[in-house]
């Protein structure tokens, strides 16, 4: 039997992949195939909000993307442009909030301006967060965290007793809960690399789905499935709760 009230996971991330595919099986370009994709992550991100998720991950450009060709890469950047300018007044005007996560190296002088002014203009929202993992690669996340730690060790900030998840967690390049529900489109059953931190409990969700096709209705049914998990946690299975 389904649950009559479903829960909402808290967290949700996205590793939003098969822009290409759906693209190539389309007879379209790559390109073509990335703009699709960059339509949905509007739509998807909106229904999430109001779907009553408080902080929605999208994976849209890992560190390791840059292996791509030049011309991709320049495509995806320009294309990043774009969108995050028009998202990032219209979650403004509907009071999300929007961070990114990633080494700001290798990102161009544009891209960077574009998500410090979109990150400062919507820093007071409230309606929800929606993360976007641009340039992100979980090792270097917590990398980087732990050169932060190591800087305030130095300066006599933290104590490395009392350094616990709870403190490390405030490392990371966002200060985020984590993830409940991890889904994955296109059929690959990998997590590439992403918030491997912030995943140590998630449920994991994959689809066949390529993501210019995943719509609400397949946002629904990763939902549905989220809450027939019994999530324990190292505990004991609770027969009387779905979540
Ligand atoms: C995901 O689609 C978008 C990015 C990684 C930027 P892909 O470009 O990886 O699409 P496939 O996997 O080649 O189909
Ligand atoms: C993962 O997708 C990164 C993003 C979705 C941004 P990829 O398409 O780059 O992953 P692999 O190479 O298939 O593992
Ligand atoms: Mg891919």
């Amino acid at each position: 039997m389904e649950p009559s009230i479903l829960s909402i996971p808290n967290h949700v991330a996205i590793i939003v992949d098969g822009n290409g595919r759906w693209a190539k099986e389309r007879g379209l370009s790559r390109s073509l195939g990335h703009k699709a994709g960059s339509e949905n992550l509007e739509e998807i991100a909106r229904y999430a909000i109001s779907k009553g998720v408080k902080v929605l991950s999208l994976y849209v450009f890992s560190t390791e993307n840059f292996k791509r060709s030049k011309e991709e890469v320049d495509y995806l950047m320009d294309l990043f442009v774009n969108k995050f300018k028009s998202i990032g007044s219209k979650f403004n005007k509907e009071n999300i909030k929007v961070v990114f996560s990633g080494r700001r190296e290798n990102l161009s002088i544009d891209v960077l301006n574009t998500i410090d002014s979109i990150t400062e203009k919507t820093k007071n929202n409230t309606k929800g967060i929606i993360n976007f993992c641009l340039n992100y690669g979980g090792h270097f996340e917590i990398i980087d965290a732990v050169k932060k730690v190591s800087e305030d060790y130095k300066n006599g900030v933290v104590d490395l007793n009392n350094l616990d998840e709870e403190c490390f967690s405030k490392y990371l390049y966002q200060d985020l809960p984590p993830i409940d529900l991890l889904i994955r489109t296109s059929g690959e059953y990998r997590i590439s690399n992403f918030m491997l931190w912030q995943m140590s409990y998630a449920e994991f969700y994959f689809t066949k789905t390529y993501f210019p096709d995943f719509k609400e209705s397949a946002f629904d049914e990763a939902i549905l499935e989220y809450n027939r998990r019994n999530r324990r946690f190292g505990g004991i299975k609770d027969e009387t709760k779905n979540n």
